[in-house]
């Protein structure tokens, strides 16, 4: 066998069981969270036909997919439950009761170039509500980020949400640059979400390209680039027409987070229009105050990804919450907590003359629901104190002949080293 074979492949995660801890501690999170707002958790295959994926406007995930052929089936692993999510939606649109709430916790794959915060396999929590035109739905999802960001312990200030919205710059396009050509808007999204990563040159020249899906001449890159600069929502209002529906829906929003007491971490930034060529109207994501890492969560509003797909049309917005960049962020803060093995009692033997008792002392404290571990060798009491120790038991339970003799276990309580007797079979 090769070294490299008895390697997770790269950008791929072993999860030890304190690294398994900490995941099952963000999870509970994620899913209290979802609760706590009324969503359905629901899941979808990891595996689904590569179609459902191959969105032909450059996106990047598109590139990234892992996916093969079998039995004459083109399959791939989820980049992102989005697709999954709109599937199922479609195939029970007509009995399921709108607006619908559901989110997820899932794992993703994506064939990434690694940095920080970016793997090959993450896990990714969703939360999508369909059937739901107005704003207010955005409002209970950015308020359901930041009571997430709450609950694992992350001071207010030190997360905020960018936010824009994509119809706002489509309008404004049309009455300008996209004025002849509407149907570019979606690949001149997916080039400008790089702005960040590749610089105002690069952009401009994947505009530019006369073989490209955007092929802008070069003022209308510079001016389309330099609408990517304003940070006031009611400059970018004037450069939008008048009346636009846009502004007076980010307007709303600002003022429906108001009421959620979370307005203050909330800003408008025209460059984040998201990579993902579905989305149509507001778009946000969440970044570490300090600017350090990559976005902590991402998602938007895409009204048209079901009648894309094939089905009716249905309004949807959601977001999606990765794992890997929040597990740097609580790291650098040093706010991941301590997450002990919880053991209640540790049961042991001296000989195995004692463990048919010891087995039913087990059996029994584990119907009672405590978490038992039975000592399954004979070692010497010394290293099963040792243990007791180590995996943070509560309790030790100790079986030798003269405690069979008598009927009774010897209990110790290992924080106070208090001793007691506990009958063997109580009734
Ligand atoms: P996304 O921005 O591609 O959106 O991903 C959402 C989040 O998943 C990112 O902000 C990040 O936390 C995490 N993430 C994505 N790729 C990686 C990676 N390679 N390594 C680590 N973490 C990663 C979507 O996927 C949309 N489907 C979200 C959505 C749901 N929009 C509407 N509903």
């Amino acid at each position: 066998m090769s070294k490299t074979a008895l390697r997770p492949p790269r950008g791929m995660r072993d999860f030890y069981p304190d690294d398994f801890r900490r995941r099952a501690w963000l999870f509970d999170h994620f899913r209290t969270v979802g609760q706590s707002f009324a969503f359905e958790e629901v899941d979808a295959p990891m595996l689904e036909h590569a179609e459902l994926f191959t969105r032909k406007a450059g996106e990047e995930i598109v590139d990234q997919l892992y996916h093969f052929e079998l039995h004459d089936r083109h399959l791939a692993l989820r980049p992102e439950m989005t697709p999954s999510i709109a599937r199922m939606v479609i195939a029970q649109a007509g009995s399921l009761r709108m607006p619908v709430r559901w989110f997820t916790v899932t794992q993703n794959w994506r064939y990434e170039r690694m940095t920080r915060g970016r793997k090959r396999e993450h896990f990714q929590w969703n939360m999508d509500v369909w059937g739901e035109p107005s704003v207010t739905a955005e409002a209970e999802l950015i308020a359901a980020i930041f009571s997430l960001l709450d609950q694992v312990g992350l001071p207010r200030g030190e997360v905020k949400i960018r936010i824009n919205s994509r119809a706002l710059l489509e309008e404004t396009l049309r009455k300008g640059v996209l004025a002849q050509r509407p149907e570019a808007f979606a690949p001149l999204c997916v080039v400008i979400d790089k702005l960040d990563k590749i610089g105002a040159d690069a952009v401009i020249d994947q505009l530019t390209d006369s073989e490209g899906a955007v092929g802008l001449d070069e003022t209308s890159a510079r001016e389309v680039v330099g609408l990517l600069q304003l940070r006031d929502l009611d400059e970018a209002a004037r450069h939008a027409p008048a009346g636009s529906h846009a502004f007076e829906e980010l307007k709303r929003l600002f003022s429906l987070l108001e009421a959620y007491g979370v307005r203050e971490d909330v800003i408008f930034d025209a460059s984040v229009v998201r990579g993902l060529a579905y989305y149509t109207g507001i778009v946000f994501e969440a970044f570490d105050a300090a600017g350090t890492l990559r976005a902590i969560c991402g998602g938007g509003r895409y009204d048209n990804l079901a009648q894309t797909l094939g089905g009716k049309p249905i309004p949807a917005v959601g977001f999606g919450f990765g794992d890997v960049v929040l597990g740097e962020l609580l790291s650098d803060k040093g706010l991941w907590p301590e997450l002990p093995r919880c053991v209640d009692d540790l049961i042991f033997p001296f000989g195995e003359s004692e463990r048919e008792a010891a087995i039913q002392i087990a059996t029994r404290l584990r119907g009672q629901g405590r978490r038992v571990e039975l000592i399954l060798d004979s070692p010497k009491l010394k290293r099963a104190m040792i243990d007791a120790n180590r995996i943070g038991a509560q309790r030790i339970w100790m079986l030798g002949p003269d405690e069979i003799s008598r009927g009774h276990a010897k209990v110790r309580e290992l924080a106070t080293g208090k001793e007691s007797e506990e009958p063997i079979n109580p009734d």
